[in-house]
């Protein structure tokens, strides 16, 4: 962040009153979305008295002018607001929810669609976005688990530096355009079984080899904000968690930008029963380095008392001032307090053509084929296709959870893209079942549609109110009514090919998947949804998804993810004294990594440039992939490691680097990756990180199953005394 050379912060911190000061550090929320519990005020109103200085939830030219304009205007001091919102996929145009398009491992586009996305909100006035989300999260029944890249630690820190470059990529006026929040700070994926705002009680091993890393990455990067969670951890809420902020956060990792609190977390400092008042609520926060109260009023109400009974310095008070006032620096505000943004009178603005493209891109690598019977897809000519389901003609719930500024009437549905994709074909369309509940009326429908059909393209799922912050669900199956449905189809006789639309991976019934040709995951993949689905199920474009969360079979399974560690009786089907379940399969229906495309390849000639490495070593692992099939297709590439002996268990695969090699048919590519020999080392007994001399196992391949893996060891021959 920009330090302040000329001066300017300084001079304006001492002349703020302490009202003045409390306002810099209230960020309230206006109404054009809702995203937590209205609160009272009338944040336009409080401007020009100075008692805010964010305002979030609010965008489009004619209103942040209007409110920025009154900041600047009819302040006493003209400091200028920034402005806050969601933008977690897309602004206008609509990108796939995250764990859809983590799903690409595409690094590129991760940083391609946040940029813009940004470019986009910019244009809508908007300075700051609450993202990436980067809560690692294994447990279905949480809906926020949509909002993340899903159950790994290390895709999670990747896609937090893509999504960090991306927002913050530099402007016209080399400024970064949008400032990025990395949120929740830390473990909130952890919450205790997937209840929603629950407690989390994770050990500090846990913290530090899967919670923190991507905060870690982001920070790394340069984003200009954290959010603490809502969360307590193991006791302790992070809106006043001294250590993970101030001495983790803060002095270890040297973050010197925002800390903006969740929504009304200060006041429910209290609720939680560390806080007897809002003083002391604003105490604990401010104590901990927090900056900003979102909607809370704690600051503003509570921290003058806190002032009186010593509980708080001025000095902090004005170290959070300098911060926010840093940020509006550096986001040149003060320069230019409409920075970016389009002029008054604007009309809405719909995607625009490129946005649509990258929309339409974006789906076509989230969109994961998981089973392909019989060659079903590609489909070759079509005359009749019947597409039912209550996805299928979903404007806004193909947008997702938390669509910020995206508008259903922009949308392409599924229904419409496959007319657009079959213009010649005859494409009907039946509802078929609502998302909760029995119609049988509707039912008779589809069956109708389904009548001679030459397939049926089953849209089966989730609304997006079914998952997303406080969506939590018992029970995150296809609800019964689409299930009938389903059935219906199976029975009709026309092939099915299966389209999941959801926000967390979905407990399935075996009929269900035996009995359909295909099955693709597509999430909710935003605002080209449609266009999309019809370029996979046509062959126009090759499916490269891989999924970047595990599908369990049953809910009895969750949390499941392929970093678990090694048991003293590991998992033996033939050994009733292993690990496992006495009533289901130990493994899930679909893994960490599985997809396919519409060809296949093979891995050979598996190898390392140096087996024997000290703790400066760099590896190169190299192996050659070739196309089998007769189209242009894209695999992934995955390496992960094992350490086989050390001091404290280590999971049994953990995931170190992946690619995307792009190949014609019949050529071979080399997929080559530098691993440094110090990302073998583990925090110890004593969490102390050590490099233990001795073998280190990488497996290589398409996934996280071992049929899809090959391996070769190296052997670290000199580590940490
Ligand atoms: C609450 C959510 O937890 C957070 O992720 C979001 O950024 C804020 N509300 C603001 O909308």
């Amino acid at each position: 962040m920009d330090q302040d050379t000329t001066g300017r912060i300084g001079a304006l911190i001492a002349r703020m009153t302490l009202q003045e000061k409390l306002g810099q550090l209230t960020m309230l929320a206006d109404g054009l979305v809702e995203t937590g519990p209205p609160g009272p005020h009338n944040p336009f109103n409080m401007v020009a008295d100075g008692r805010v200085g964010s305002l979030l939830n609010v965008w489009g030219a004619d209103l942040i002018r209007e409110a920025q304009r009154r900041a600047v205007e009819e302040s006493r001091l003209g400091v200028p607001l920034f402005f806050g919102l969601d933008v977690v996929h897309g602004h206008r145009s609509i990108h796939p929810v995250p764990l859809g398009e983590a799903c690409a491992f595409d690094r590129a586009l991760w940083e391609e669609t946040a940029r813009a996305s940004a470019q986009e909100a910019a244009h809508d006035g908007v300075h700051m976005t609450f993202a990436p989300m980067i809560d690692v999260a294994r447990d279905i029944r949480w809906g926020r688990i949509v909002e993340c890249a899903g159950e790994d630690p290390y895709v999670n820190a990747q896609y937090a530096r893509a999504r960090v470059r991306g927002y913050q990529a530099p402007d016209e006026t080399g400024r970064m355009r949008l400032a990025a929040c990395a949120k929740h700070f830390c473990a909130y994926g952890a919450v205790l079984a997937g209840r929603e705002y629950a407690e989390v009680d994770v050990s500090q091993r846990a913290l530090e080899e899967v919670y923190l890393p991507p905060f870690r990455a982001a920070v790394d990067a340069g984003v200009a904000a954290i959010m603490p969670a809502f969360v307590d951890v193991a006791g302790v809420a992070m809106t006043a968690h001294r250590r993970l902020l101030r001495e983790v956060l803060r002095a270890q990792w040297r973050f010197n930008g925002l800390i903006v609190t969740d929504y009304n977390s200060i006041a429910e400092l209290v609720n939680h029963g560390v806080a007897a008042d809002m003083a002391e609520a604003a105490a604990l926060a401010l104590n901990a380095g927090v900056d900003i109260d979102m909607m809370s009023d704690a600051y503003a109400n509570g921290l003058p008392v806190a002032l009186e009974r010593g509980l708080v310095s001025m000095e902090d008070i004005d170290g959070a001032v300098r911060r926010v006032l840093a940020l509006k620096q550096s986001l040149g505000l003060f320069d230019d307090p409409y920075r970016g943004m389009g002029p008054a009178g604007t009309p809405k603005q719909p995607p625009s053509a490129e946005g649509r493209r990258l929309s339409r891109e974006a789906a076509r690598r989230s969109i994961v084929l998981t089973q392909n019977r019989e060659s079903m897809l590609p489909l070759g000519a079509v005359r009749t296709l019947a597409v039912v389901g209550p996805l299928a003609d979903a404007c806004e719930d193909q947008l997702g959870a938390w669509a910020s500024a995206g508008a259903g009437e922009d949308s392409t549905t599924i229904i419409a893209g496959l007319r657009a994709t079959w213009p010649s074909a005859e494409v009907r369309h039946a509802l078929g079942a609502v998302y909760e509940g029995e119609d049988a009326d509707l039912l008779a429908q589809a069956v109708e549609a389904a009548r001679g059909a030459d397939a049926v393209v089953l849209c089966v799922g989730e609304s997006r109110a079914m998952n997303g912050e406080a969506n939590t669900r018992t029970r995150p199956y296809v609800p019964q009514g689409q299930l009938a449905l389903a059935r219906a189809m199976l029975d009709s006789g026309a092939p099915v090919i299966l389209v999941l639309c959801s926000g967390r991976p979905l407990i399935l019934p075996d009929w269900l998947v035996e009995g359909a040709r295909a099955v693709l995951i597509a999430w909710h993949a935003g605002t080209e949804t449609g266009s999309a689905l019809g370029d996979i199920l046509s062959g126009a474009c090759n499916p490269s998804a891989r999924l970047a969360v595990t599908w369990p079979r049953v809910l009895g399974q969750v949390p499941i993810f392929f970093g678990i560690r090694p048991t003293g009786r590991p998992h033996d089907p033939a050994n009733g004294w292993s690990t496992g379940f006495g009533d289901a399969p130990f493994a899930p229906r679909w893994s960490f990594g599985e997809g396919q495309g519409y060809a296949r390849f093979a891995r050979s000639n598996l190898r390392v440039d140096n087996a024997r490495l000290g703790p400066e070593s760099l590896v190169r692992v190299s192996v050659d992939v070739t196309n089998l099939g007769d189209r242009q297709a894209c695999e992934t590439v995955f390496v992960f490691s094992h350490d086989p002996v050390a001091r404290v268990t280590r999971p049994l695969l953990e995931l170190r680097d992946f690619t995307k090699v792009s190949l014609e048919p019949g050529e071979t590519r080399t997929a080559t990756f530098v691993l440094r020999a110090w990302d073998f080392a583990y925090p110890d007994e004593t969490l102390k990180l050590r490099l233990d001399t001795g073998l280190i196992q990488l497996h290589v391949g398409a996934s996280a199953r071992a049929c899809d893996l090959d391996r070769v060891d190296v052997e670290i021959v000199e580590g940490t005394p």
